[in-house]
């Protein structure tokens, strides 16, 4: 059965999959939908957050030089005057003149590129680019800002323009000094952010690839100047490890060194971190070295020093910072990837197979980490199982299901991927065992009741 490639029809069935089983719905839907809006449903909603929970714990609290930030959305626009954001955080469109459809010039050059005679070092000349809908001519090229601009106050005037933050660094950088001081932190150290960002993306899609608000993950890690190379290889190595912890293959992965011209305007040298989706290979994740630019700008921008004096040799310097940077959404995305498989299971009737479909997520991810499944509904197994229910709630994460048969609910919990299922029956209340389920072997093995928590405690080791 295929399930271990990205065949093109494996999102479309994970999409599907995610709407039923309550991870992620289009958003907006009973008003029509809002194109390229998603939202988290329980279990999705749930996913996301154990995402978050595992990222602070292996980029931040397993480790003694990085510290956690919560910055504004909305924050001064001098920031994105001087982080050139508002100069230089454009993508190229163009309009069709026949259908009036609009494209990022960038994809199109991307598309004509992978035909033959074109390669990415080869200039292309325009005239030779048509719609890709209709082939009609196309205008000249604009940039397009990506940032959304908003109002403060009342009054929609000059002076109450601002933005919503399009990245997490803005506001890194200018607290910058004031964390190195009130934690009398010294180089190097690290700042990390996750929350909500937000882009006016000319061509989103693809799922939660490419959305117009998302999550980013990243953190601005200060270095002296010339200790960025070594920075930079540990944080590409890291980046390796978390993806790993989060089942992602790395036969998937492609790491994309940016040529000069195409990298970030603040960016002296970056790695992409690609990832072989159903829709192509494109970016998972970036890690850039960003240089002394921005503490450099806003200094300038907002005549404050930002320089670092190093307590040992005296010397006063301006910081360089590698970044790495990591989509929130992006990471959800690749992580079901990973987990959906479709198999063969055995059924009811002796021999007879069905398919079966279940998300391997790694046990620290699943939004669901046991259910409490009576074998039939019945009072006489309830209350035990209501009782067993309750008592691992304070610890794990439980669902309780008496509904339909108990093979469907199995199927269920495999599809949003709870990796122990209990199931009560009437054995049970003789010989006070239950039987546990595991998700990926489909293995069951008769457990006492008084050993259930132990037993679950080593599994997802927690104490
Ligand atoms: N501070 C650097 C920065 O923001 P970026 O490559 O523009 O870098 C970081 O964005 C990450 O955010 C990307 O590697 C990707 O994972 C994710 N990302 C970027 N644009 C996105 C979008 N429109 N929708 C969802 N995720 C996006």
């Amino acid at each position: 059965m295929p399930t271990e490639t990205n065949e093109p029809n494996k999102l479309d069935k994970l999409i599907t999959l995610c709407k039923q089983r309550g991870i992620i719905y289009p958003g907006s839907e009973i008003y029509g939908g809002l194109a390229n809006s998603w939202h988290f449903g329980p279990y999705g909603a749930v996913l996301k957050n154990n995402i978050r929970q595992a990222w602070l714990k292996h980029f931040v609290f397993s480790r003694s030089d990085v510290v956690l930030l919560e910055s504004a959305v909305i924050m001064n626009p001098k920031i994105w005057e001087a982080s050139g954001h508002l100069q230089n955080f454009t993508d190229p469109l163009v309009d069709c003149k026949r259908c009036q459809k609009r494209f990022r010039a960038d994809h199109l050059l991307e598309a004509k590129s992978l035909e033959p005679g074109y390669s990415r070092e080869k200039p292309v000349d325009w005239s030779e680019i048509r719609c890709p809908e209709c082939g009609g001519e196309l205008t000249e090229v604009r940039q397009f800002n990506l940032m959304f601009k908003t109002h403060i106050g009342p009054v929609e005037e000059a002076g109450s323009e601002a933005y919503l933050r399009p990245e997490h660094a803005g506001g890194m950088f200018t607290d910058f000094k004031i964390i190195q001081q009130t934690l009398r932190r010294r180089l190097p150290f690290g700042i990390a952010q996750i929350g909500k960002i937000f882009r006016n993306e000319i061509t989103p899609g693809n799922w939660i690839f490419r959305t117009r608000e998302f999550e980013i993950m990243e953190l601005e890690y200060f270095v002296e100047p010339d200790a960025w190379q070594p920075a930079f290889t540990m944080w590409l190595e890291a980046m390796k490890t978390w993806l790993k912890s989060l089942g992602v293959k790395e036969s998937e992965l492609v790491f994309h060194e940016i040529e000069d011209g195409e990298r970030a305007h603040y960016s002296k040298r970056t790695i992409d971190i690609e990832y072989n989706y159903p829709f192509g290979q494109k970016e998972l994740y970036g890690l850039a070295y960003r240089t002394d630019y921005d503490l450099s700008q806003h200094a300038k921008y907002s005549g404050q020093d930002l320089s670092y004096t190093d307590p040992i040799s005296g010397q006063t310097f301006m910081p360089h910072v590698v970044e790495p940077s990591m989509g929130l959404e992006r990471t959800m995305l690749v992580t079901l990837l990973s987990a959906y498989h479709e198999e063969a299971a055995p059924t009811a009737k002796a021999g007879e197979t069905e398919t079966r479909i279940v998300l391997k997520l790694p046990l620290h991810l699943a939004p669901v980490q046991v259910a409490v499944l009576p074998l039939s509904k019945n009072e006489q197994l309830s209350a035990p199982a209501q009782q067993l229910a309750d008592s691992l709630r304070p610890q794990f994460v439980v669902e309780y299901d008496e509904t339909q048969s108990i093979g469907r609910r199995y199927r269920r919990q495999d599809e949003i991927g709870t990796p122990f299922c209990i199931t009560i029956d009437f054995d049970t209340l003789q010989d006070k065992a239950v039987t546990v389920r595991e998700r990926d072997s489909m293995k069951q093995e008769r457990i006492a009741l008084d050993q259930v928590i132990s037993y679950l405690s080593t599994k997802f080791k927690v104490n």
